[in-house]
């Protein structure tokens, strides 16, 4: 199959097989043993696409609602169409029940100018200033259906799109306190390249990155036993100058807590511009 931007056509196909039209795997959930479908949205799941985006941000305490940022109509319609990104879903009985925004593919440039991946002063040092990107946003799981391992599914059915693959870096801007969210990311080959306090609601945020070759990483980390909420500010000072990549340090963590490592990537490219910063 040659290649082809329209990821809809490229879809039909796992492996050599021809498969039903958008579908991309089908899944068992594992509490309930349901069979739930991942898929490529379309326009006519924007109905279902709002309703879960507003459940999933309902069903959040009041400090956890900038884990999910409210939405328009037009930006989930924009993705639906298949224009500067695509949304993956998952259904189950014939309901929407998760899902995530794919935003790209995009180049560095477009992406800060668009404000693409963060809205923070962030050096990105990891990328080259023509690589083409997509951006992970908007993971929604319905609260009951939590706990079937539905955002690894939805990753990891993501990073095998054409879309993702045929770029050179896949990013994503996680809340500091979304724990279970970014350990999610850095399972999955991604790294915190850099954080900052958003200056919309002034809540911590970490940039993953996961470039298509992934991090080869120096072997010896740079700093370990880090704590993502108490040792923050120093993650961000540290990233903003030097080119650190963040990972989970197996070593430190524990069943009660996770602790980051930074090590250097062995294949950086120099400091490259900055997100411009606007006045809000
Ligand atoms: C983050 C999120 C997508 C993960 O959902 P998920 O795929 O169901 O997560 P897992 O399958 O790994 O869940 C494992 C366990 O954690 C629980 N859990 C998952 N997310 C939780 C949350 N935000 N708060 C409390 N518990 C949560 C599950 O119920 C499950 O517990 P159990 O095994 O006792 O039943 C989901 O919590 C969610 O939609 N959160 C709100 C939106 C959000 O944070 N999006 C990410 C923005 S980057």
């Amino acid at each position: 199959m040659g290649e082809t931007s329209d990821i809809n056509n490229v879809l039909f196909y796992k492996g050599n097989t021809c498969r039903k039209r958008f579908m991309v795997n089908e899944i068992k959930l594992v509490k309930t043993g349901e069979a739930a479908i991942a898929e490529v949205l379309t326009l006519e799941h924007l109905p279902a696409v709002l309703a879960l985006h507003e459940t999933t941000r309902a069903a959040l305490p009041d400090d956890q609602k900038m884990f999910v940022l409210p939405q328009s109509p037009a930006y989930f319609e924009k993705f639906l169409a298949g224009k500067g990104g695509a949304m993956l879903g998952v259904t189950a009985g014939g309901t929407l029940i998760a899902q995530l925004v794919l935003m790209g593919p995009l180049t560095l440039e477009d992406a800060i100018a668009n404000r693409a991946v963060t809205r923070n002063e962030i050096a990105f040092h990891h990328v080259g200033a023509l690589d083409d990107i997509v951006a992970v946003k908007s993971m929604a799981v319905h609260p009951e259906y939590r706990g079937n391992e539905l955002s690894q599914h939805l990753l990891a059915g993501a990073l095998e799109l054409p879309l993702l693959t045929q770029v050179d870096h896949v990013f994503a801007q996680i809340s500091v306190d979304n724990v279970r969210s970014w350990e999610l990311f850095l399972k999955n080959g991604f790294g915190i390249v850099a954080a900052g306090v958003d200056p919309g609601d002034q809540k911590a945020r970490f940039i993953l990155q996961k470039p298509a070759g992934g991090f080869t990483f120096d072997a010896a980390p740079s700093a370990d036993d880090v704590d993502a909420v108490a040792d923050f500010s120093a993650i961000a000072r540290l990233t903003q100058r030097e080119a650190l990549v963040g990972h989970i340090d197996d070593m430190a963590s524990t069943a009660s807590g996770i602790k980051l490592a930074f090590s250097a990537s062995a294949e950086l490219s120099s400091p490259l511009p900055r997100v411009a910063h606007e006045a809000e």
